[in-house]
């Protein structure tokens, strides 16, 4: 067991070094041990933690999925010291319109979605267009567990244990051409196994887009996995997007195609609602959604309906490391 120490002095267990998701539930209950006063001394190490997690009684869910491990991630801002969400609530309160609209959607329908094989279809201004197959894009790098929150325009938040490598790392890999500025991420649409792909909600397949220098930002993971297991269905498998400063829907789920472009691409949800939602959707409690709010989030799990709801952080709170890449920009302009 591996205990990191990092540079804040903290020595906190990174995620990944718990492996699966019976020990998150078992942390969580630590925690709230914690809260009563009851886990006392048994904290003073992350082994007597673990041992408690083991412990009769606790939640012991057997990991029905494929473990995924991955070492702890250097990237700077790669871990909060916010605690995980429930694996529960990650994986049943989602947007995955693809199965349908309700956050419960998408855990009740998406067992249909066939994961393998998958290949990802790499496209547009490169010198190494192609299909990457997912077990070649699984060993394209090694596999880094990072704690991310990540805000829904919605106004609701989560922590999220991801298991995955920057998408700088694949865009290395096929090496775009000079007139490149932007990589298209086009995600599955099959009517067959999707029941809501037809649906009049959105212009199918859920395309979005970065600029190349917020795509090549070491924090935007491509991700393959959550709480050291692949990713459910229904969190986008078997490979997604996560960038973290930006609202949910920016992170693509279940990508087939990776394009990059000279041009901005158009996205699903500037099509559908160009003034609600825009290209960059940088998280921004400044810039208030035209029907409500940005200022403030309900973490999923934690914040009951009725209590204060926490406040939004600018980037959501990783501004000293992508601030710089909009240095000048006018963001109320481009929202
Ligand atoms: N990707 C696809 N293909 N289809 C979707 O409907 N919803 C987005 C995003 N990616 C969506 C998608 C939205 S609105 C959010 S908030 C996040 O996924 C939610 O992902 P989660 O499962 O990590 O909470």
């Amino acid at each position: 067991m591996l205990i990191k120490t990092l540079g804040n002095g903290f020595n906190h267990p990174v995620a990944s070094e718990i492996t699966d998701r019976a020990h998150y539930e078992g942390r969580r209950d630590i925690l709230k041990l914690m809260a009563t006063g009851a886990a006392g001394g048994v904290m003073a190490s992350w082994a007597s933690r673990q041992a408690l997690a083991q412990s009769p009684g606790l939640v012991q869910r057997p990991g029905k999925l494929a473990a995924l491990s991955a070492k702890p991630s250097t990237v700077a801002g790669a871990t909060t010291m916010e605690k995980p969400t429930a694996y529960k609530d990650a994986s049943t309160y989602n947007n995955f319109y693809e199965f349908g609209t309700d956050k419960a959607d998408p855990a009740a329908n998406a067992h249909t979605l066939k994961t393998s094989p998958w290949t990802v279809e790499i496209e547009g201004l490169v010198k190494k267009p192609g299909k990457l197959g997912l077990e070649e894009l699984l060993k394209l790098s090694a596999m880094e567990e990072r704690l991310y929150r990540l805000r829904c325009v919605e106004g609701w938040s989560m922590v999220i244990p991801w298991v995955g490598y920057s998408l700088a790392d694949l865009i290395r890999h096929v090496e775009p051409l000079g007139n490149a500025k932007y990589v298209e991420f086009v995600t599955l649409a099959d009517p067959k196994t999707m029941p809501f792909v037809g649906s009049r909600v959105l212009d199918w397949p859920y395309v979005e887009a970065l600029r190349l220098d917020e795509a090549l930002h070491p924090l935007t993971l491509l991700a393959f996995g959550m709480y050291g297991e692949v990713l459910p269905n229904q969190s986008g498998a078997p490979v997604r997007l996560v960038v973290p400063w930006k609202y949910g829907f920016k992170s693509g789920k279940s990508i087939v195609k990776i394009r990059f472009t000279d041009k901005q691409p158009a996205t699903a949800w500037n099509k559908a609602a160009a003034n609600e939602y825009g290209f960059y959707s940088n998280v921004n409690p400044n810039v208030d959604h035209p029907r409500w709010s940005q200022a403030s989030e309900r973490r999923i799990g934690e914040d009951g309906l009725f209590a204060k709801k926490r406040k939004t952080l600018m980037f959501n709170g990783y501004e000293a490391q992508v601030g710089q890449l909009y240095a000048g920009m006018d963001l109320k302009k481009l929202f």
